[in-house]
């Protein structure tokens, strides 16, 4: 479908993963404004949601939990979906580098990170290609190349395989119309952030902005002085699902103010 304002994504079905909180929050909700219909699937609907019957209670790091959602996304509304969006992901591993990072660790993140999206794009993916058009975004992390080893080493090589997945994908499938590209953030200034910034700058005795400092510099700087907000996340994922990115292939958008030095 094609869209006279190629800004816009009037008619079109989306479904946003981790739609509830963060940047997946601010994406489901900017895909909305551009005019999509947009599913959103978390583990837990949150207290007053404002879309009940647009959201998909599942935990997608699960096989049964990403089947769960093609499920609902292939019943209800029937058809392809033309958007989709892997935002969900995280760590959970504890600090203490490597030898801290158990089996279960590695597993829950690879489950989490990178084999939820390879689920749900190997249920979902099909009918786009039927279809012969589509789009598909995977979050990633700049961890995929500037991996931190004291708790987010097995995070960073799931985002870091993600990555690869997504660019063989891109391959496969743009001669079939769909295109498949990622968005690599650095840090971005979610609910969560910010209480970390808190917990930071109590356990120590700092300020909000020494402690915001303190976090940059253990990322060895981050020029622009700020992470990105979930706006900024999801104005440049609302762009990359348009038609004005119709040549837009395979490609990695890194957004974290700088924070990666090296080409
Ligand atoms: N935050 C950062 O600084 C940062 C930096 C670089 C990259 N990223 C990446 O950006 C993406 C978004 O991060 P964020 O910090 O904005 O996320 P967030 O605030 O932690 O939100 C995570 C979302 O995913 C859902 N979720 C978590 N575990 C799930 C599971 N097992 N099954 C289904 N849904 C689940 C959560 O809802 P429920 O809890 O209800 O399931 C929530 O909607 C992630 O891929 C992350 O790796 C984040």
């Amino acid at each position: 479908m094609t869209n006279a304002d190629p800004d816009r994504l009037d008619g079109r079905r989306a479904l946003v993963t981790g739609g509830t909180k963060g940047a997946g929050e601010a994406v489901a909700h900017r895909l909305r404004e551009l005019g999509a219909d947009v599913w959103v699937s978390a583990r837990t609907m949150p207290a007053g949601y404002p879309h009940p019957d647009r959201f998909v209670a599942a935990d997608t790091s699960t096989l049964a939990g990403a089947e769960s959602v093609a499920t609902r996304i292939a019943d209800e509304g029937g058809g392809a979906l033309d958007v989709l969006v892997h935002v969900v992901g995280g760590s959970s591993t504890p600090p203490g580098g490597f030898a801290a990072a158990t089996e279960e660790h590695w597993l829950t993140e690879l489950h989490l990170n990178l084999l939820g999206a390879v689920r749900l794009d190997r249920a979902l993916l099909p009918a786009m290609v039927a279809a012969g058009s589509g789009v598909v975004v995977h979050v990633g992390s700049i961890q995929r190349q500037q991996p931190l080893h004291e708790a987010t080493l097995p995070y960073a090589a799931a985002k870091a395989a993600l990555r690869t997945y997504s660019k063989g994908l891109a391959n496969e499938l743009a001669p079939r119309g769909v295109r498949v590209n990622t968005v690599s953030p650095g840090g971005i200034q979610t609910l969560g952030y910010e209480q970390f910034v808190d917990r930071i700058a109590e356990g120590n005795g700092l300020t909000r902005d020494q402690a915001r400092q303190t976090i940059f510099d253990s990322l060895g700087g981050v020029p622009l002085g700020r992470f990105a907000t979930t706006q900024e996340i999801a104005d440049l994922i609302g762009f990359l699902v348009s038609d004005r990115a119709g040549a837009i292939v395979g490609a990695e958008y890194v957004i974290d103010g700088g924070t990666v030095p090296t080409v």
